[in-house]
Order: structure tokens, then C-alpha cells, then sequence
């Protein structure tokens, strides 16, 4: 591992050529020396770009000497194969969130992993971003006293291109988009979530619409510890991504999110009252190199990575209640099977 965690990364679509960019240039203790697409073209004018070398195949990385680990950005419905491939060839895996596509997916890599005891860790970033790890301290320490009550506003600018506007390979927005706001809430409470009820629509995409996704969701959850939450979620927003998180204790409130403040706030078309935020490549960008630079630094200590595969499979479990809930239009209890 001489010069840093050899990485190859796999699928070069709008996160994984960000994470190949990020590796070649930014991320402390890792090296990229490989990108693989299954799109040949894509693949080579990375590969030219960033000066590293090209495959069309997992396998072929996986082969290779010089590559200790791999990170997954290929879509969702492919990850549990990659990954574990990449943990029988003997490579750390950092794969994108969310880590697979089914519950039972899920539980085969917690098995693999195991298994392996190589690392693997599921790419929830807003948990290396410094507002929220602030966050997190804060009421560690006790400061807002017990958390009560978890608020979340999330809404996208737009509904997700291609394979991942298909609830069929991405999750839909229950897993694909709100596993994001699952994964944040389990960890700043430092709790789990036992009970959700769902009320969401298909309103604001077409495409959701037609392939059986919603787009406009708002639930209401219990945590083991008796906390209350309530997330409101949108697949498009006019103005911009807004994401903004509260947590209301016996003694204080903690929030972040840069929109909080006593004016009026109006967001259409046309513009707003206060300036929008780019999406997750900007709001999220440190979060990013921190995310990666924690993985090699797991690598190299041997140690548990902030998001393991437990992690990842439990935000998959949620989903899957939350659609069950939509469907059944009745509160899901949720029992944790790892
Ligand atoms: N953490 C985040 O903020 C974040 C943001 C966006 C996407 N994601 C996740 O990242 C993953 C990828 O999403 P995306 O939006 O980048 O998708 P994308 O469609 O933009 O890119 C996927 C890439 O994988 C390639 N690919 C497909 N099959 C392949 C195969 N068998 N071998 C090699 N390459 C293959 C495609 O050619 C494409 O270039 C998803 O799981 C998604 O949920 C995470």
C-alpha cells in the first residue's frame, strides 16, 4: 500500500467521477489507479483525463495488484454483486449509498462482509459534513438535554435521471432519496427507528408517476428511546435543494440547514427570498474527501468505518417499511433482523 490506498472506482456516472476526481487530487492516505465503466467511451476519457488507467469490467480492476480497494457508484440494483465480488477477491469496498437494493441484499452483505473482515463503508456523507458532525457532538454532550422531537425538510431540485427515477432498480424515493434522512436521524439520535407511517403521492413528476414512484412525501416515525420524527420530502423544488434538519430536546434545540431565520420565505420559479443552494456535489463537497479519507484511514488502522454494512442495511429495512406503509396506509413497526 505503498503511496496511499490503491482505489479503483466503479461507474463513472455523477457521483463515481466525482469520487475518481476527488482521489486523484484531494483525498489524503488513497491513490486512484484505475476507473472502470461499463460505457468504454466514458471510461477511456476518464481515464485520459484524470491519467490513470481504463476497464470496461469490475473483474479486471479486481485482478489487478495495485488496487487494495474499490469504490461502488454503479446503480443501486447492481451493488450487492459488486460488492460481494469485490470482498471474495480480497478489496475494502466503499460503496455508494444506498448499499443495496433489498432487504435481502442487505443481509447478504452484513454475511460477506463478516466474512471478509475487510472494510466496507456505505457512502452517507452528510455525516463527515461539519455542520451535522457538530450537530452530533452537541447533543452527545447533552447540551439540547434528551432529544425529543426530529424535524427534516428535504426537497430536490429535480427527480433523479435514467435507472434511478425507476423504483424497480433504485428503491425510489423512499430508499434512493430519504435513506439519506433515515441514516442522519438513526445517527444524531443515536437511536433507531421502530415505527413509520407514510402519507405521499406522486405529484410533482410524471415519470414518478408512471413507474410507480412517489415524489411528495411526508412521514412520521418512532425511535426505541421514544423519540418522535417528521420528514417532509419532495422530489422537485423550483428554487433549489433545501435540506434543513432540527432536533428539539428537554433543553435546547439544535439545527442545521441555512435557511433558519424569522423572515418570510418564498421559493417559485421565478426566484426567492433568500439565495438556493446547488445540489449535493456543492452542499456536500468536503463531505465527500472527508468520507474518502476516513475510509483509508479505516483501511489502514483496521479499524470500523462511521458507516458500516449494519448501517446500510438498517436504512434499507426502513424503506421497505415506509413502502409498506404507503401501500397499506396503516403505521409499520419495524423489527430489526441484524
Ligand atoms: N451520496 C450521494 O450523494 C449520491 C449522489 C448520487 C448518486 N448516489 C448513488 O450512487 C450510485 C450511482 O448513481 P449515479 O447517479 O452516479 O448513477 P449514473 O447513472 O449517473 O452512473 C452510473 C454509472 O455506472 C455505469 N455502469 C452501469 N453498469 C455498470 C457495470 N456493470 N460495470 C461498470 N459500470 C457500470 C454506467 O455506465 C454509469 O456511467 C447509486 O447507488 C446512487 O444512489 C449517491
Amino acid at each position: 500500500m505503498a503511496g496511499g490506498l490503491g482505489v479503483a472506482v466503479v461507474g463513472l456516472g455523477r457521483i463515481g467521477r466525482l469520487h475518481a476526481r476527488l482521489l486523484r487530487c484531494c483525498v489524503r492516505g488513497a491513490r486512484l489507479v484505475a476507473v472502470v465503466d461499463a460505457v468504454e467511451e466514458l471510461a477511456r476519457s476518464v481515464a485520459g483525463e484524470l491519467g490513470v488507467d481504463w476497464h470496461r469490467d469490475l473483474g479486471e480492476a479486481l485482478r489487478r495488484g495495485d488496487v487494495d480497494a474499490v469504490v461502488i457508484a454503479t446503480p443501486t440494483f447492481l451493488h450487492r454483486d459488486m460488492i460481494i465480488r469485490s470482498l471474495e477477491a480480497g478489496k475494502h469496498v466503499f460503496v455508494e449509498k444506498p448499499m443495496t437494493l433489498t432487504v435481502e441484499e442487505a443481509l447478504d452483505v452484513v454475511r460477506a462482509s463478516e466474512k471478509s473482515g475487510l472494510v466496507v463503508q456505505v457512502g452517507y456523507m452528510r455525516r463527515f459534513d461539519p455542520a451535522f458532525s457538530r450537530a452530533k457532538k452537541e447533543i452527545d454532550s447533552g447540551r439540547i438535554g434528551e432529544p425529543i422531537s426530529y424535524v427534516t425538510i428535504v426537497r430536490d431540485p429535480e427527480p433523479p435521471p435514467g435507472w434511478a427515477a425507476d423504483p424497480s432498480k433504485s428503491g425510489g424515493m423512499f430508499l434512493d432519496m430519504l435513506s439519506h434522512d433515515f441514516d442522519m436521524a438513526r445517527w444524531l439520535l443515536s437511536d433507531e427507528v421502530t415505527e413509520v407511517y407514510v402519507a405521499a403521492a406522486s405529484r410533482v413528476s410524471e415519470e414518478a408517476a408512471r413507474l410507480g414512484d412517489v415524489d411528495v412525501a411526508n412521514i412520521v416515525f418512532k425511535t426505541g428511546e421514544g423519540a418522535m420524527g417528521i420528514i417532509h420530502a419532495a422530489r422537485r423544488c423550483p428554487y433549489g435543494y433545501d435540506l434543513r434538519v432540527e432536533v428539539y430536546g428537554s433543553k435546547g434545540v439544535v439545527a442545521v440547514g441555512d435557511k433558519i431565520d424569522n423572515s418570510f420565505h418564498l421559493g417559485v420559479e421565478s426566484g426567492v427570498v433568500y439565495g438556493g443552494i446547488a445540489w449535493f456535489e456543492k452542499r456536500f463537497y468536503d463531505a465527500y474527501v472527508a468520507e474518502l479519507e476516513h475510509f483509508a484511514s479505516a483501511v489502514k488502522e483496521g479499524g470500523k468505518p462511521l458507516v458500516g454494512p449494519v448501517d446500510g442495511y438498517r436504512v434499507v429495512e426502513i424503506a421497505r417499511a415506509l413502502w409498506e406503509s404507503h401501500r397499506s396506509g396503516r403505521p409499520v413497526r419495524i423489527e430489526y433482523r441484524v
